[in-house]
Formats: structure tokens, sequence, C-alpha cells
């Protein structure tokens, strides 16, 4: 059996192992992730000024945010916050998509002034994210005049370089989607009143034909160089089944894209420059809300090289195919990433206002708790497949990994009853020996050596499923070792232990030192996922702010015959049960009421 440094040390080797093969293989993308798996383990500041930049797609305000929403919101925080705890100068831009016909509509509709709608309705994305813990670091919504700014500045770019032409633009349109189709996207459908209509293959929503003089983007120019660029990178889109997908639309030839529309049908935009009867097409617009928020054109150079797009599938083609092209047209480096999330169906259905289950997210942070809710979308969200929503399933997760597992484990081991002290407990080498044959009065068996490598090696892990998105990997990573660490405590029963006892106290303070040390771990590892449970935790074990980052991830230092600076020291105070077990109200509704968290035996 290795002991925790042994663990470290092997993890390097093979991490530089991999590194010299990947470098061979001049595969600099692999190089680079693994030179990161290092970091975790060097107190190295000079990343500390190193840019990363993240983004939301911007969210459109004809409608109020729901679940899908802070869906993509809560991965990006969750992305931003890791970077942060890596020591990262992390920015994170979210914000509302607030021109086009689709809001000009709404508003009509609401017999409201556009700009009044959009701002109601622009304030409730705010408000839920602020009460979602989004801890976004820009809100650009796209009717402020920094935006038409560099919008204008970017037509100009692109007019001026050749590549946007008056022409005219036949075919099919789809409102919802603010989106152009060609024939071969879309399908027949009859309606609910039986009549025969044309719909978006894709997205199912009805489409129009239409016939306008338009200005038009050479986006055909771009087919080859973007398929030279995915190639090339093929960690750019991910996960990799999106990547496919792209470079499989990218085979047949790409039509040049109408980038304007006229005045007389769509008013409620950006008017392109020097032709007020023309108005900028609404996703060029909004994609160019990334470029505004760093100050394009004036100072963005230092993010841009940094930027990475958090984008739900259904608006894959046009963060994969648009906005590269037209970046590439106005001489701009392209994002590092773009993670793809898939989508969130509710009880097997989508969701839609029709079949009235759409899920309000301050509603289900009321039954389920903020990190109730952000735990279970991270945990059960995969981005390769979309995922089902349902009470049940968000009660059964937290109360059984939230309140039981985690909640038990710091509550069995920072209890008055094993710990009268309410110290960081004492670790003591001979009980404890750093290889499990050493010294005859060694009490740990070899699966507590077991769950001491596991947790020794956690960090690493979930770094790397974070690097591919996987953050529902992280969690299940985390939640393996708890359920270890806690089978550590049931087997080792510190409340069988008598305390009067030398030799006894001497392994129960073990016993428990281990236990807060990896509480300590996956207090630090869940900040970016549940940053107030998280926070709870490791108040409670006494750890100071400043010793919550990446270089803290220091553990079971004892073990090695280092000093472990919390050993002594006073816990925090007792803030009563970290996750209330949630449960079912009986009869209709389905909603959950709270329930108090179990004791444990000790
Ligand atoms: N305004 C555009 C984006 C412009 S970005 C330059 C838009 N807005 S949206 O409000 O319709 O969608 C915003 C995000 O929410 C997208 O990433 C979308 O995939 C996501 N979701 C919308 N419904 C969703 C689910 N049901 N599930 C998960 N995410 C969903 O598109």
């Amino acid at each position: 059996m290795r002991s925790p440094c042994c663990i470290l040390t092997r993890t390097k080797t093979i991490v530089l192992r991999l590194s010299r093969h990947a470098l061979h293989r001049r595969l600099p993308h692999v190089y680079s992730i693994r030179c990161q798996d290092l970091r975790c383990f060097c107190t190295d500041h000079s990343q500390s000024s190193k840019p990363y930049y993240i983004t939301t797609p911007i969210f459109y305000v004809n409608a109020s945010p729901h679940i899908g929403h802070v869906y993509s919101a809560v991965t990006a925080d969750c992305l931003h916050r890791f970077k942060l705890l890596q020591g990262y100068n992390s920015r994170f831009a979210t914000g509302t998509d607030e021109h086009g016909l689709k809001i000009q509509q709404a508003a009509s509709n609401a017999g409201k002034d556009p700009l009044n709608f959009c701002t109601e309705v622009s304030d409730s994305f705010k408000h839920v994210f602020q009460r979602c813990g989004i801890l976004y670091t820009d809100y650009i919504r796209t009717t402020e005049k920094r935006h038409r700014q560099a919008v204008e500045h970017f037509w100009t770019v692109l007019h001026s370089k050749g590549f946007i032409y008056k022409g005219t633009y036949e075919g099919w349109y789809s409102t919802p989607d603010e989106s152009f189709l060609t024939p071969t996207q879309v399908t027949d459908k009859t309606d609910s009143e039986g009549r025969q209509i044309k719909v978006s293959t894709e997205s199912g929503h009805k489409v129009e034909w239409m016939k306008e003089d338009n200005y038009m983007f050479r986006l055909s120019d771009f087919r080859t160089k973007l398929l030279d660029w995915l190639r090339l990178n093929p960690n750019i889109i991910q996960p990799v089944n999106f990547h496919h997908l792209v470079l499989q639309w990218l085979e047949d030839d790409i039509p040049d894209l109408s980038v304007s529309r006229q005045k007389s049908r769509l008013q409620w935009g950006i008017s392109v420059p020097g032709d007020p009867e023309q108005i900028i097409y609404v996703w060029l617009d909004a994609l160019v809300n990334y470029l505004t928020v760093v100050g394009y054109p004036q100072n963005h150079s230092q993010w841009w090289t940094a930027v990475h797009h958090v984008v739900g599938k259904d608006i894959l083609k046009f963060h994969a195919i648009y906005w590269p092209a037209f970046l590439l047209a106005a001489g701009l480096p392209l994002p590092k990433t773009i993670f793809v999330h898939s989508h969130w169906t509710v009880e097997g259905k989508k969701m839609s206002k029709s079949l009235g289950n759409v899920i309000n997210p301050l509603d289900a942070m009321e039954k389920f708790t903020v990190d109730g809710l952000r735990y279970f979308l991270l945990r059960q969200g995969v981005p390769d497949s979309d995922c089902d929503y349902y009470d049940d399933k968000v009660i059964k997760m937290c109360n059984s990994e939230l309140a039981d597992a985690l909640g038990g484990l710091l509550n069995r081991c920072t209890a008055p009853s094993l710990n009268p002290t309410q110290v960081y407990p004492q670790f003591c080498n001979s009980c404890f020996p750093k290889e499990p044959s050493e010294g005859l009065r060694g009490k740990a068996v070899s699966e507590d050596y077991r769950m001491v490598e596991a947790v020794s090696a956690l960090p690493v892990l979930v770094e790397q499923h974070f690097e591919n998105l996987h953050i529902y990997k992280a969690l299940e990573a985390i939640s393996t070792c708890v359920r270890m660490t806690n089978a550590f405590v049931q087997r080792q029963a510190p409340w069988k232990l008598d305390r009067n006892n030398p030799g006894d106290q001497q392994w129960l303070d073990t016993i428990l030192h281990v236990s807060l040390e990896c509480l300590r771990m996956y207090g630090i590892l869940l900040q970016p996922m549940v940053p107030d449970l998280a926070d709870r935790i490791l108040s409670r074990l006494g750890v100071m702010p400043e010793e919550r980052s990446w270089d803290s991830l220091n553990f079971l230092m004892k073990c090695e015959g280092r000093d472990c600076g919390l050993e002594g020291r006073a816990l925090g105070p007792d803030l009563g049960v970290l996750f209330n077990r949630l449960e079912r109200s009986q009869g209709k509704g389905r909603t959950p009421k709270m329930a108090t968290q179990h004791k444990s035996k000790s």
C-alpha cells in the first residue's frame, strides 16, 4: 500500500511521462492540460495574473428565466469559480439579448414600450442570477450604448474588408429561433388547427418564407478555414460529439448569410452604418456582446485571447460556424473552447409554456435551497445528452449526498461527544504510519490507506473532469470519496473508544483528524459548485478564507511528517445542520418541505 506522498509523486511521474509523449506527438493541447495537473501541487503564483474569460449566451428577454437558462449560467459560474480557485484572473460575462423580431413582437403583445419591456425582463434575469449565486463580473444588455458602438465598428470592419455585400435573401426564416434555414432544414407539419405548415427540423418552430433585399455576409468563403481550424484543434468544441456534429455540418457547402433585415419588417435593433433602412441581423448583433464586454474595439486584446463560451446545443451553429467566421473576417482570434450542454426536459417532456411545465428557478430554490438546486443541476446535468428534471429526483439526490453523506460526516466528526474540546484534533503517526507495514502500533487497515489514496488523488481527477466540462464526474468523484470517508469512520467506530485510555485517545483523535482532513478537501473542492455549503463546511472546520485556495489542497501533511497548520486550532462555531433533509409534502402540488437532518448515533 502506498502512502499519500507516494501517490502524489506517482501522479506527477505519470503526468510528466504523458506530457513528453504528447509533445512528441505534437499535441500541444494535451501537454497544456497535463501541465495544469502539476500546478495543483505547486505554490506557483506566476499564473495569478493569467486571464481566463468565460461567457454564457445572452438570454432572450421574451420570456422569464427558467431552469434551462439557470443551468447555462450555473455551469459557466462554476467554471469561473474553479479558475478563481486555481488563482487565475477570471472574468465572467452574462446578460440579455434584447433586439430582434421576436422581442419586438413580445413587447408589442405585452402592449409595452420595447425598452421598458426589455428592462423589466432583464432585471428579472439579474435577480434570479443573484439569488442563485451567479458571480458574474459583467452583465451586458444589447440595448446599451457601448454595445451599439461595438456592433457598428464590427460591421464597418467586415464591410470595409469586403465580406459584406448587398444582395437578396430568399428562403425560410424562423422568428422564434431568429434563424435562416435551408430547404433541407425544414419539414412539413400539420398544426393544431389542421393546417399544413413548415417547421424547422431541429427546433420544431414554425418557419416563414421571406424574400428581401439584405446585406449578405460571405460565409461560404470560410468553410475550408473553419474545417481546418476544427480539425487542427479537436478540443475546441466539447464534448466531442458536438465537435463531430459541426464537422459534419461543414461537409456540405454553406450558403452566404443574410446579416440584415429591412426596417419595414424589423425596427427594434441596430441600424446598418450608413443605411438606416436596414437593421443588423440579431445574431450578428448578439454575438458581438462577447467583444463588447472586454472593451472592443479599443481594449479587448488581453481578454480576447482567453475567451471560452458556454452554450446550449440549440445555438451551436451560431457559435461554432457563424461566430468564428465573423471573427476570421474581422481578423480576430477564435475562441479557445466552446463548451456545449444539452437540454433539460421536465418529467420526460420538453419545457414549454403551453404544457405549463416550465420550472421557475426561484420556486425551485425556495424548495431545495440554492445549494440543493445547484448541486442537482451540476451533478445530474450530463452535457452530452438531455437530462430530465423532476422534484423527486432532486429530493433523493440532495438527501442522500448532501444531507446524509456529507452533512452526516461533518456532524459525526465535529460532534462534542467525540470532540469535547472542539479543536482540530492531533494526528498520531504511530497509529497511522506513512506505510502500512511501518510500526507495530499502527491501527489503520488497508481500506483506510485506500481511502487516503483516493482523497489524495482527488484534486487531479477533479481538474481533469473540469477541463472536459464533466462537472458531474467531478461531483461523482467527490461523492465517492465522501462515501469512503463515512465507511472509514463507521469501520473505526471512534464512539467505541475510551478517551480516558491514552492509547484509545490518540487513535480517536487520529480518526477525527483524518476525517476532518477529508472534509477540508471536499470543502475546498466543492466551492465552485455549492459555494455556500462549502463555506459552511470550511467555517465549521476553522479554515480561514486564505486557506481555501487550490494551493491549500495539501492533504494529510502530518502523515508525511510535515506540519498541519490546523492541528490544535479551535473549530468554528456549530451553525447547525449542514443541509436539511427535504421531504415531499403530502397531497397535491408535489411540493417538498424541509425536514430536519437526523442526528448521527455519535
Ligand atoms: N439569445 C440567444 C443566445 C445569444 S448568445 C450570443 C438565445 N437565448 S435563449 O434565452 O433562448 O437561450 C439561452 C441559453 O439557455 C442557451 O444556451 C440555451 O441552450 C439555454 N436553454 C434554453 N432552454 C434550455 C433547456 N430546456 N435546458 C437547458 N438549457 C436551455 O439562444
